[in-house]
Parts: structure tokens; C-alpha cells; sequence
């Protein structure tokens, strides 16, 4: 089916608001992109939606709806009315869950690491090849978050480790340490739809014997040699004494989902247990490794 996309620009204040009249002119779906390039990192569950500063409402409309009679509307409720700023586009018709895969090719971390979406060909059979769908979880590895967590793995000696993965998202690091030799892996997260993907990914590794997946309420007391965490400034601040209780004597530890601006302060935390290294950076994110005192 042809769609028609209406762009409507917006701020924090409006985007909701905007989004809602969208809705109620018949769109199909409405989304919000950042016009300014800001990052805003994923809400937990229950948190407040937080909308960037300045943004673009996007409606999806089948193609066949009287766009004029949208628009005619939309003008008589905007402030600007006349001057309401926004972008019809015609859309070609395309298989979206498609397109994503298309676009999701095998990547390369380190030296030997290579993840590669499950229904693509092994560019490298003999390398250490996690095969990954992400499902409904976060964790491709395109994420410079994720990448600086997999190149870390892919550096350290994981042969017969045991790991925690706080966060684990859709076991990328999980299975990323698996593979690189690791004997057991303990991933956490909050989210089950993450717990689900990690599993669906470990029996598509052959490695879900060596790993447990557990919600916070449920996560078992454990001294690992290698922790990583690829959560946020604000859980890895306040999770700080919960995440340190994983990491055994003489363990290594990779914080990562960390902003430039927002390093110090947990190297500081962190610092009270752990010699901290200097921090490795990636676009605008960083990665803090340590070992315990
Ligand atoms: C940025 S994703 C990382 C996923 C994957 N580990 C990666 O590196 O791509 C962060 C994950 O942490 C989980 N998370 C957020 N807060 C958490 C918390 N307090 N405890 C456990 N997991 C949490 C989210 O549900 C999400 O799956």
C-alpha cells in the first residue's frame, strides 16, 4: 500500500500534543524524531516519556486519505495556524521489517569477534561468530554502547571466565563472552522481553547451557571474574554497591551507556572498589573499565 508521510514540527511541550491530533486526523502510526541530534537514552519502565527540545512529529497516513482535510484541521487547532510548518512526503511502499533487515549487516569487534544477524552467511567461518536477532531487545552491536563493550570482551582472556552482563539487553555480551570461551555467564535484566531474546539468541549459539538469565528481583549472589554493565549513567550510579557485589577478587569490570560529561563521576564512584583505567571513547560515549582492589 502507498503511504503519505506528514512531518510536523514540534518541542517538548508540543510533540505530545501534536502527536495526539495526528492520531485523531486518521494517521496509521505517528513517530518522533530528534531534529537536533540529542541523545535520549531509553526510559525504564514507568518512567516519564522525555521528548527532545526540538523535534518532528511524523504521521503515517494510507495514501488514499484526504491529506487537504487534514491539514485544513490541523491549521485550525495549531498556534501558528496559517504558519503551521510541516512536510508532506510520498513514501514508497515497502516492507519495513525488511527494510531493517536489509540494513543490519555482519559487523566485526577486535580481532576475531564477528556478530552477524541470524539470517545472513558467515563472512568469516573460522572467526568467533555470535549469530544475533535482536527480537524486541536492545543489542545489535551497532550501538556505539554496545560496540565499546564488544570490543572490550574481544581484548580480554575469557577462556574458562565466569561473567555477569547487568543489562543484557539481547544477550549480545552474553553470548559474545560465551563464545569467546567463557564458562558461564549470569545475564541480568528488567525487562522479560530481553530474558526472552537472550534465550531465543543463547540456543541459536548452542550456548544456553552455560547461561542464566534472572530479573533483578530473582538475580543470585555470585562472585564473577568479568562484570559488564551496559545500562545508564544514572542505574550504574545508583546500582553501584549491587553491581560491585558481582565482581569477585582481582575482577575486571566494563561499565558502558556512559556520556562523556557524565564519566567523572563514576569513575569516582567506582574508584572506592576499583582501580579505574582511563576511559575509552566512541562518538559520544565512553566506556570505564576497572579491577577490584
Ligand atoms: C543499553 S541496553 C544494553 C543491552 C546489551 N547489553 C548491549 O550491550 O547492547 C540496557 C539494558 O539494560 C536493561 N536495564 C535497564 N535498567 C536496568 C536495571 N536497573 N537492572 C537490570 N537491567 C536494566 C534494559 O532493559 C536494557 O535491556
Amino acid at each position: 500500500m502507498p503511504w503519505i508521510q506528514l512531518r510536523l514540527s514540534a518541542n517538548e511541550d508540543t510533540a505530545e500534543k501534536y502527536s495526539n491530533m495526528l492520531s485523531a486526523c486518521g494517521a496509521q502510526a505517528v513517530t518522533f524524531i530528534d531534529a537536533k541530534d540529542t541523545p535520549i537514552y531509553e526510559p525504564l519502565p514507568g518512567d516519564e516519556v522525555t521528548y527532545w527540545a526540538n523535534t518532528v512529529v511524523m504521521g503515517l497516513y494510507d495514501a488514499s486519505h484526504d491529506m487537504d482535510k487534514v491539514l485544513n484541521y490541523l491549521r485550525s487547532i495549531h498556534p501558528d495556524k496559517q504558519d503551521m510548518q510541516y512536510k508532506l512526503e510520498q513514501l514508497e511502499d515497502k516492507d519495513w521489517e525488511r527494510e531493517w533487515m536489509d540494513n543490519f549487516h555482519p559487523m566485526k569487534f577486535g580481532n576475531r569477534l564477528w556478530v552477524c544477524p541470524s539470517w545472513r552467511d558467515i563472512p568469516e567461518p573460522d572467526a568467533v561468530n555470535v549469530m544475533l536477532d535482536p527480537g524486541l531487545a536492545f543489542g545489535t552491536g551497532t550501538h556505539p554502547t554496545t560496540a565499546l563493550c564488544l570490543t572490550w570482551l574481544d581484548g580480554i582472556d575469557l577462556e574458562g571466565k565466569t561473567v555477569v552482563d547487568f543489562g543484557c539487553g539481547s544477550g549480545i555480551l552474553s553470548l559474545a563472552a560465551l563464545k569467546l570461551g567463557a564458562k558461564k555467564v549470569i545475564g541480568i535484566d528488567i525487562d522479560p522481553q530481553a530474558l526472552q531474546a537472550s534465550k531465543a539468541n543463547a540456543e541459536r549459539n548452542d550456548v544456553a547451557d552455560r547461561l542464566e538469565l534472572y530479573l533483578p528481583k530473582d538475580q543470585p549472589e555470585f562472585k564473577a571474574d568479568v562484570v559488564v554493565a551496559n545500562i545508564l549513567a544514572g542505574p550504574l550510579r545508583e546500582l553501584a554497591p549491587t553491581i560491585m557485589e558481582y565482581v569477585g577478587d582481582k575482577g575486571l569490570l566494563a561499565l558502558s551507556g556512559v556520556l562523556e560529561e557524565q564519566a567523572e563521576t563514576l569513575q569516582e564512584i567506582y574508584g572506592q572498589w576499583c582501580d579505574m583505567q582511563p576511559v575509552t571513547v566512541q562518538e559520544e560515549w565512553v566506556r570505564l573499565n576497572g579491577q577490584r582492589k
